[in-house]
């Protein structure tokens, strides 16, 4: 299991326990913080849009260009903080995850 921490949109922080090989909107999703993840992950919604703590950004896999591309279109992007959090898996690298879910767009 892998630890992430995570601020709702109430500015709540919660801490929360992740499979590893899972993803993580599954986990915000379930946990209830609020992400509807509408498109069930398909990375076509972007209800999963999360900031991502600068300092732990770097260490997730790169972005692919169709999620890049949908980041580039919401209205509270933020470069260098923002992902969906249906195109994270989670790792044993990424036990203390920072995170903010964004506000709805
Ligand atoms: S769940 Fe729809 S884009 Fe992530």
């Amino acid at each position: 299991m892998t630890t992430i921490r995570v601020t709702d949109r109430d500015g709540q922080q919660h801490t929360l326990e992740a499979s590893n090989g899972s993803i993580l909107m599954e986990t915000l999703r379930d946990e209830g913080m609020g992400v509807a993840a509408i498109c069930g992950g398909q990375c076509a919604c972007a209800t999963c849009h999360c900031f991502i703590d600068p300092a732990w950004y770097d260490q997730l896999e790169s972005a692919a260009a169709e999620e890049a591309e949908l980041l580039e279109f919401l209205d509270f992007h933020e470069p260098g903080r923002s992902r969906l959090a249906c195109q994270v898996i989670i790792t044993d690298q990424l036990d203390g995850l920072l995170l903010t879910v964004s506000p709805e767009e």
